[in-house]
C-alpha cells in the first residue's frame, strides 16, 4: 500500500514538473525571438502579436484561404512570424520549443482544414510567404524553389527560362510550394511524369534543434519522409530542389461538356474504362458539376502534342465524346495553366503572380480512390445526392495509370499508385456562413452514398485534400490509435515507416497537428 502510494507520489511529482516545463511562457517566447542573434537580418519587424490587433488580423487573414477559419483564436494564437531569413525560422523553432509553444507552419495557406494556422493550444504561426525565391538552371533541368513561392510564380519563372520545360504540379496558381510538395501534390502532367514528390532531388529543412539540413546531412530516411509524409510532422521546409520535365512548345487542350440529356452519364461511364489507359501524355479530367439544378459533365484535357493527333486518338478511344478539331486549342505550356483555372482566353499570364489577401469563400472537400468502374446506377445515385446541394458543388475525377502504375508504392510516402483507375475530389463552396452546417452535412451524405463504389479497408484518401472527418486528434496530443485510422488512409503501408522516421527525428513530437504522423511507440 505504502509502495503504491509512493509510486502515485512519483507519478504526481513527475507530471507536475512536466506541466511546469510545458507551461507556455508567452513573454519569454517573444523575448527569446527578439533577442535572437542576427544583426544583419533583424526579426523584430516580422513579429505580429495582439499588441496591435489591426496588423495582427490582417497578417492572419492574408494567407487564410478558407472563410470557415477567418476568426483567429485570440486565446491561443500568440504570434505570427513572417520569416524573411532562415535565422527567423531557426529562432521561431528554438524559442517555441523551449517555451512550450506549438508551431504551425504556413506557406500558401491552402490547407483544407486550416491546420497550418489554427490550434486549440498556445501556438505561433510561422508564415513562409516572404521566402519565395526561385532559381532555374536550364542546362541541368533543375530548380531550387523556396517554400513560400506559389505554383504560379514557379510556373512563370520556368516558362520565362525555357519554352520546353515544366514542372508536374497542381492547377491552382496560389497554392504554396511548401505544403503542396510536402503532401504529394499532383497535376495534369501526372500520368507522364508522376507527382511533385517524384521530381524532388534535394531539400533544405530546419529541424527540431534549429539546424539547417540538406539531403545528405538529414539522411535518406528523413528525406524519404518529407516527400509526401505531409508538412508539419518532420520540420520546416525552407526549399526544394526539383527536376524540371520536358514538354513540347505547343500543347493541346480542350473542354467539352455533356449534359445528362446529351448522354453525360454514358460518356462518364465509358471514360472510366479508357482514361487510365490512354497515352501517358494525355490527361482527361472529368468534372460532374451541378449547374442550374441539373448535372453537366465537363471534360478538361491536356495533350503533350498537336490537335490533329489528339482528335484521332479521341475518335478511337472515346468516340462517345464526339471531340472535334474546333473544340481543341493549341498553346504553350504556361497558357495551359490559365486554361485549367478556367480563365477567359487572352487573360495575361501575369495573373499567375497574384496573391489575393482575403479568403473569398467557405469550402469543404473530400477524396476517394476508385479501382473498379462505378456502375451507371452508382453514378446516378451519386448525382442524385449532388443535386440536393444548394451551393456550388462539383466532383473532379482525375485519371491515374501511365507512370503512376510504374512507381512503387513505397518509393515515397504517397502510396496510391498501381491499381487505381482514378481519384475523386468532392468539393463544395458557399458564401454565407449560415450555410456551413448544411454544406458539411451534405458532404457527409455524399461520401456515404459513394462508399460502395470506392476503395475500402481502408477507404483511401489524399493528404493534400485534407479531411478531418476521416480521423483526427486534438491539437496537442497525437494519439497513436487515432493516427493509425487517418494515417492508414493517407499512407497505407507506408505509415509504419513514417512513424519510425518520426520516432528517430522528433521523438517528443514537437512538430504536430490534428493529422500529423506520431512517433512509433517504444516497444
Ligand atoms: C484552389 C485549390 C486548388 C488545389 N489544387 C490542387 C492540385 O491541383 N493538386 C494538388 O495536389 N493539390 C491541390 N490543392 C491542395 C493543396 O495542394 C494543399 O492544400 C497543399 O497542402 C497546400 O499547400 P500550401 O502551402 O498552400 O498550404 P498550407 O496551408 O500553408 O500548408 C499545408 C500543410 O503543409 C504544412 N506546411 C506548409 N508549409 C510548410 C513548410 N514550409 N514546411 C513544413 N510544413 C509545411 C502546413 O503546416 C499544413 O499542414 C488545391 C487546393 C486549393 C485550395
Ligand atoms: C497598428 O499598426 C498600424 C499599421 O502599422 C498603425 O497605423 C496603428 O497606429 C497601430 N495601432 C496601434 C494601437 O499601435
Ligand atoms: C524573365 O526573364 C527576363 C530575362 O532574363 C527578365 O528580365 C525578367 O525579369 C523575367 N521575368 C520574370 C517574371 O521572371
Ligand atoms: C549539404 O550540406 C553539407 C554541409 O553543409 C555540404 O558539405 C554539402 O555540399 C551539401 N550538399 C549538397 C548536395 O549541397
Ligand atoms: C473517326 O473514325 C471513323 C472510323 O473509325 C472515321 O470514319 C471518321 O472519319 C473519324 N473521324 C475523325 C474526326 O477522325
Ligand atoms: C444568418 O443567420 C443569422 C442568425 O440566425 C441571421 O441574423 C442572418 O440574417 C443570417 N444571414 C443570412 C445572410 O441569411
Amino acid at each position: 500500500m505504502k509502495e503504491a502510494l509512493c509510486v502515485l507520489c512519483l507519478v504526481l511529482l513527475v507530471s507536475i514538473s512536466e506541466a511546469a516545463v510545458a507551461k507556455p511562457h508567452f513573454k519569454t517566447f517573444i523575448k527569446c525571438l527578439r533577442s535572437w542573434p542576427s544583426q544583419e537580418n533583424p526579426i523584430t519587424d516580422d513579429i505580429f502579436t495582439t499588441d496591435n490587433t489591426t496588423t495582427f488580423l490582417s497578417s492572419y487573414l492574408s494567407y487564410t484561404k478558407n472563410k470557415r477559419f477567418v476568426s483567429p483564436n485570440y486565446k491561443t494564437l500568440i504570434a505570427i512570424v513572417t520569416a524573411k531569413h532562415v535565422s527567423h525560422i531557426q529562432a521561431t523553432v528554438v524559442c517555441a520549443k523551449s517555451n512550450g509553444i506549438q508551431i504551425r507552419i504556413r506557406s500558401g495557406g491552402h490547407d483544407y482544414e486550416g491546420l497550418s494556422y489554427i490550434s486549440t493550444v498556445p501556438f505561433v504561426i510561422l508564415d513562409m510567404y516572404n521566402l519565395r525565391s526561385i532559381t532555374i538552371d536550364v542546362p541541368s533541368k533543375k530548380a531550387w524553389v523556396q517554400a513560400g513561392a506559389t505554383l504560379g510564380e514557379l510556373y512563370t519563372k520556368i516558362s520565362n527560362a525555357s519554352e520546353t520545360l515544366a514542372f508536374p504540379a497542381g492547377v491552382c496558381s496560389t497554392v504554396g510550394v511548401g505544403g503542396h510538395i510536402s503532401g504529394g501534390g499532383y497535376g495534369n502532367l501526372m500520368r507522364k511524369y508522376g507527382l511533385t514528390v517524384d521530381n524532388v532531388v534535394d531539400a533544405l529543412l530546419v529541424d527540431l534543434n534549429g539546424k539547417l539540413l540538406n539531403r545528405s546531412t538529414m539522411g535518406e530516411d528523413l528525406f524519404w519522409a518529407i516527400r509526401g509524409g505531409g508538412g508539419g510532422s518532420f520540420g520546416v521546409i525552407l526549399s526544394w530542389k526539383i527536376n524540371l520535365v520536358e514538354v513540347p512548345k505547343i500543347l493541346t487542350v480542350f473542354r467539352v461538356s455533356k449534359t445528362l440529356e446529351q448522354g453525360g452519364t454514358d460518356v462518364l461511364y465509358k471514360w472510366q474504362f479508357v482514361s487510365s489507359k490512354l497515352p501517358d501524355g494525355l490527361f482527361i479530367r472529368a468534372m460532374p458539376q451541378v449547374v442550374k439544378r441539373t448535372i453537366v459533365v465537363k471534360f478538361y484535357a491536356q495533350f503533350l502534342g498537336r490537335a490533329n493527333e489528339l482528335v484521332s486518338i479521341m475518335n478511337q478511344s472515346l468516340p462517345e465524346l464526339g471531340l472535334k478539331r474546333q473544340d481543341c486549342q493549341e498553346m504553350s505550356w504556361i497558357k495551359t495553366t490559365l486554361f485549367w483555372e478556367d480563365l477567359p482566353v487572352g487573360t495575361p499570364t501575369s495573373i499567375l503572380l497574384d496573391r489575393p489577401s482575403r479568403p473569398e469563400k467557405f469550402f469543404k472537400s473530400k477524396s476517394d480512390y476508385v479501382k473498379k468502374p462505378i456502375p451507371k446506377e452508382g453514378i446516378e445515385k451519386i448525382f442524385n445526392v449532388m443535386l440536393k446541394f444548394s451551393n456550388n458543388m462539383y466532383m473532379q475525377w482525375n485519371p491515374y495509370g501511365g507512370v503512376m502504375d510504374k512507381i512503387p508504392a513505397s518509393a515515397t510516402p504517397f502510396p496510391h499508385r498501381k491499381g487505381n483507375l482514378f481519384k475523386v475530389q468532392y468539393y463544395t463552396s458557399w458564401l454565407d456562413a449560415n450555410a456551413t452546417k448544411g454544406s458539411l452535412d451534405m458532404m457527409k451524405k455524399l461520401y456515404e452514398v459513394a462508399e460502395p463504389y470506392v476503395s475500402s479497408n481502408p477507404r483511401e484518401a489524399f493528404l493534400n485534400y485534407r479531411d478531418n472527418d476521416i480521423g483526427s486528434n486534438p491539437s496537442d496530443e497525437t494519439n497513436v490509435d487515432e493516427a493509425e485510422i487517418y494515417g492508414s488512409k493517407y499512407f497505407l503501408g507506408n505509415l509504419k515507416r513514417l512513424m519510425d522516421v518520426k520516432a528517430k527525428y522528433d521523438p517528443e513530437n514537437f512538430f504536430k497537428n490534428e493529422q500529423s504522423v506520431p512517433p512509433a511507440r517504444v516497444k
